[in-house]
C-alpha cells in the first residue's frame, strides 16, 4: 500500500519565511515537518513507500529524500557519527515524488499520484499535522479491516465554531475498536459509519461536530471518482467531494482519535506552540529549553 502526501501548497501563512524554502521544510526540533509525515505514513507494515505530491518549484524537497553521501563522510571525519547517521537516515526513506504542475485543491493534489496507486487501496496524510505515537494510520487500517477495506477516516471532535475550517461528516455510531466499548459516540475508539460530508459548512449547515482531521484510507473508487470532479468549496476540486460521491457506492467508516494525539504544524502561532510543546517533553531539548525559560522568570500568559 502507498501513502500520498501532498505538499505543493505556497505556504502563504508562512511567509515571508516560505518565500524560498517549502513549508514542509520547517523544522519541528531537529528535523523537517515532512519528515515526522513520512515517518508517520511508513509506520504501518502494509505501507511501502511514501508519494509525496508537490509542486516543481519546491526541488528542495526532492533534495532532502536524496542520500547525501559527501556529507556523510566529512561528518563522520569529523567525528560527528550521530548527525551523519541522521543524514543518512533521510536519505534512505523510502520516497517517491509526483508533481502537480497547477494549485486547484486537495482532490487535484491526489489526483496527481494516481498512476502510483495503480487501483489499491491508499493513505492520505495531510502536512499540517505531526502525531509523534505514528498510531492514527494502523487504528484505520484496523477498521477498514474489520468492515472489508472500506474507507475510513480519522475523525476529532471540535467547537461547533470551528467547524467551518473543515471537512465534517455525517452519520451514526456503529461500532468500537477493541477497548474503546464505553467511550462515548464522539470519544476516541468510536467507529461511526458515514452517510455524508461536507468540506467547510457553515455552523448551522454542519451535520455533526466531527471533523476530519487530514488523515484518510481510501479505496481505488475515490481516486476513479477525482477523475471528474467538479470544482467545490473555494473553487477547488475537493477530496472530499469525490469521497462523498463515493458514499452512493460504498460505505465508509470514521474512526474518533484524541485530537491531542496531533500537533497543528499549519499556521506559524500552531507551529510555535508545536515546537515549544514538543521541546518541553524531549528528553533531548527539555533542559536547555526550560533552562532558557527559567532564566527569563518563566512563562506566563
Ligand atoms: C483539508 C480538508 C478538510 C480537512 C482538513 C484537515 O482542508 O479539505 O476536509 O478537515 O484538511 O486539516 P484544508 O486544511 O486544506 O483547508
Amino acid at each position: 500500500m502507498k501513502a500520498i502526501i501532498p505538499a505543493a501548497g505556497l505556504g502563504t501563512r508562512f511567509l515571508p519565511s516560505t518565500k524560498c524554502t517549502p513549508k514542509e521544510m520547517l523544522p519541528v526540533l531537529d528535523k523537517p515537518v515532512i519528515q515526522y509525515v513520512v515517518e508517520e505514513a511508513l509506520e504501518p507494515a502494509e505501507v511501502t513507500d511514501a508519494i509525496v505530491v508537490t509542486s516543481p518549484n519546491k526541488p528542495e524537497l526532492l533534495s532532502y529524500f536524496q542520500p547525501d553521501t559527501a556529507l556523510e563522510q566529512l561528518l563522520r571525519s569529523r567525528g560527528k557519527d550521530a548527525y551523519a547517521a541522521a543524514v543518512a537516515e533521510a536519505g534512505a526513506l523510502p520516497v517517491d515524488f509526483r508533481f502537480q504542475y497547477k494549485p486547484n485543491g486537495l482532490g487535484h493534489a491526489i489526483r496527481s499520484a494516481a498512476d502510483a496507486v495503480a487501483g489499491e487501496s491508499f493513505l492520505v496524510l495531510l502536512g499540517d499535522y505531526v502525531v509523534p505515537a505514528r498510531d492514527i494510520c494502523t487504528r484505520m487500517l484496523e477498521v477498514s479491516r474489520s468492515h472489508g477495506g472500506a474507507s475510513v477516516v480519522a475523525v476529532a471532535p471540535c467547537a461547533p465554531e470551528e467547524v467551518s475550517r473543515y471537512g465534517v461528516v455525517a452519520g451514526e455510531r456503529i461500532d468500537s475498536l477493541p477497548g474503546a466499548e464505553g467511550a462515548a459516540d464522539d470519544e476516541p475508539g468510536a467507529v461511526w459509519r458515514v452517510s455524508g460530508m461536507v468540506e467547510k459548512p457553515s455552523p448551522a449547515d454542519a451535520p455533526s461536530n466531527l471533523y476530519i482531521v487530514g488523515r484518510y484510507l481510501l479505496s481505488p473508487l475515490v481516486m476513479d471518482l477525482l477523475e471528474d470532479q467538479a470544482p467545490g468549496a473555494g473553487g477547488e476540486i475537493q477530496l472530499t467531494d469525490a469521497m462523498e460521491r463515493s458514499l452512493e457506492r460504498e460505505a465508509m467508516y470514521a474512526v474518533v482519535i484524541d485530537p491531542l494525539s496531533g500537533y497543528d504544524t499549519g499556521t506559524p502561532s500552531g507551529w510555535i506552540a508545536t515546537n515549544a510543546l514538543m521541546a518541553a517533553s524531549d528528553p533531548r531539548f527539555a533542559g536547555a529549553f526550560w533552562d532558557a525559560i527559567e532564566e527569563r522568570g518563566g512563562l506566563k500568559r
